[in-house]
């Protein structure tokens, strides 16, 4: 699909999300390319005086959110989100996903888990049948001891330490991200289990049913995927 058909996708994907927000409530705010359209669009609706809060998930969604006008709850919470809107990497026919593209996974998670609702919002590039078959899955590791968590993580596929202009990739919770190439994944959930052992693992980007529903935009228009 060329650049501007994918970004135009991305963009009514994020668009329909609005349909879901409540009249007034707290909205978890996604990261990356597809969640930054969603929270122009819903700085819209807060500048034409709808009462909605946001709870960030990264440091770059919380300063888009600032700059738009939008108030967002305290990082430490607790909160309750009532709707999250989300972007992903990859989305398997059984709805499950691959995050953290961006890094952000492990903080996307934690608003995933605390909000009633969880809206994906993807192109319909993201769609795959296995997990894996599209995406390595980006895992958030200490520094301190990321060689040993990374030989133990070959166990499972090649791993690699993401770099970002020729440095260390840090997360914004200063943590190292290992992309864990797997290839088509048969139980992603039971691997989750065992990433999830291993010292110094902090979160894995696989997000195993949690998805309400996946708005998928494509040439096609757009679909709603919900889980059976
Ligand atoms: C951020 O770490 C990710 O989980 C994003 O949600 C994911 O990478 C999707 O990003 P795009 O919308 O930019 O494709």
């Amino acid at each position: 699909m060329p650049l501007s058909s994918l970004e135009a996708s991305k963009r009514q994907a994020a668009e329909a999300a609005l349909a879901w927000l409540p009249e007034r409530g707290v909205v978890g705010l996604g990261s990356g390319s597809t969640a930054t359209f969603f929270i122009e669009a819903m700085a819209r609706l807060v500048a034409a005086g709808r009462e909605l809060w946001g709870v960030a998930t990264s440091m770059e969604s919380r300063r888009l959110a600032q700059t738009l006008g939008i108030s967002l709850l305290p990082d430490a919470g607790p909160w309750s989100v009532d709707v999250c809107v989300d972007g992903a990497d990859e989305v398997s026919r059984a709805l499950d996903l691959i995050k953290g593209g961006g890094g952000c996974h492990t903080r996307e998670k934690i608003v995933n888990r605390a909000s009633a609702f969880n809206v994906i919002v993807v192109d319909e590039s993201k769609l795959s049948g296995q997990l894996g078959e599209r995406w390595a899955v980006p895992i958030e590791v200490l520094p301190f001891g990321v060689g040993n968590a990374q030989r133990e993580l070959e166990r499972w596929g090649n791993v690699t330490l993401r770099e970002r202009q020729g440095h260390k990739f840090v997360t914004d919770s200063g943590n190292y991200i290992l992309d864990l190439h797997t290839g088509p994944l048969a139980d992603p959930a039971a691997l989750d289990v065992q990433l999830q052992a291993v010292p110094g693992v902090v979160d894995t980007g696989l997000f195993i049913a949690r998805a309400d529903v996946v708005v998928v935009a494509g040439e096609q228009g757009i679909r709603e995927l919900r889980p059976r």
